[in-house]
């Protein structure tokens, strides 16, 4: 049997798969259940000072087994998310809360908060593409970047993940802005939008909205390859996985763990005990002991 176990940046994980960051993640319980359903990990909702409510629908659209969303990082606010973190603690495994702010005093704050209520990471989304003044429009200016991650390192004890867009001219910039974290999330969603032809008008209320799913698997391996090979930082790859090979591609490309998060919508919860049994299966009929015999074997 194989050993899937694996690590970033110090914190051990019992296989590589985790939750992704907006995905049956506002609810304490909703994650328990995901890590009772064999994810070794979670990532929150991104939370922010304040509760939002996001857009009005819809927010949401399919494209085949993709999806293009503009929720527009609705969540609680920071104050009443000690709770659902507490719940979700209960599973013994690792849970990264996820946060976002404009600038650097309101990413460490929350980052203060994430490491109090007992996170064991913080991932900072520097990436959603579809909310003025967060995300994307913070996490592509390179100087910001840099204030933003060198602030929160100083102040925190716990590990430091950058979750990077796909939506920037050169990520290998916002990468070295954000060297100091201790890996890299790659990717957030990419730009997009639908527009419904007999109503002759974009689908989602807010115009564009952020792929997801199967259709930007392609673009999460080349910037997971791209990034591992120029800077040899630990790597959480995230984008389009919905089966074993998906995952396996991943590693291959240079990512030490993978985050699922639209398969939860076409394939259940159940993804992840398959994808475990499946990639032990494969470790052991090609000749992998451990996931870190095959982290980044495809790169030349
Ligand atoms: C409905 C929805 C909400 C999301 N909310 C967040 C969020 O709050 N923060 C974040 O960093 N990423 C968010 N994402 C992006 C995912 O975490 C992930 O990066 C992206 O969906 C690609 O992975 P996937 O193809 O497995 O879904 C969201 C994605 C979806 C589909």
């Amino acid at each position: 049997m194989a050993d899937l176990s694996t690590s970033v940046a110090g914190i051990r994980l019992e296989n590589p798969l985790m939750l992704a960051s907006g995905i049956l993640d506002e609810n304490g319980y909703t994650m328990l259940d995901v890590m009772k359903n064999g994810a070794a990990a979670v990532v929150t909702k991104s939370i922010g000072n304040e509760e939002r409510n996001g857009y009005s629908t819809p927010i949401i659209v399919e494209y085949g087994d993709s999806l293009i969303n503009a929720v527009g990082l609705s969540n609680p606010g920071i104050d009443s998310f000690a709770e659902e973190i507490r719940i979700a603690k209960r599973a013994g495994k690792p849970v990264i809360g996820s946060i976002f702010a404009s600038d650097a005093d309101g990413f460490t704050s929350l980052g203060l908060k994430m490491q109090e209520y007992g996170c064991d990471a913080v991932e900072l989304n520097l990436s959603c593409p579809h909310v003025k003044g967060f995300g994307l429009e913070v996490g592509s200016d390179p100087d910001l970047v840099e204030d933003i991650v060198d602030e929160i390192k100083s102040k925190l004890k716990i590990p430091v993940f950058a979750k990077l867009s796909p939506n920037v001219s050169n990520i290998l910039d916002i990468a070295k802005a954000a060297e100091k974290a201790d890996a890299y999330v790659l990717i957030n969603t990419v730009k997009s939008m639908k527009i419904d032809i007999r109503a002759r008008s974009p689908v989602l209320t807010n115009i564009y909205g952020g792929l997801s799913g199967p259709a930007i698997k392609p673009v999460g391996i080349r910037y997971v390859y791209e990034v591992k090979k120029e800077t040899g930082k630990e790597i959480i790859g995230v984008g389009g996985i919905a089966s074993f090979e998906d995952a396996v591609e991943y590693i291959m490309a240079g990512a030490s763990a993978v985050q699922i998060g639209t398969a939860l919508y076409t394939r259940g919860k159940g993804i992840f005990r398959d994808i475990i049994s499946q990639m032990n299966t494969f470790m052991d009929d090609e000749g992998f002991g451990r996931i870190s015999d095959m982290v980044g074997v495809a790169i030349r």
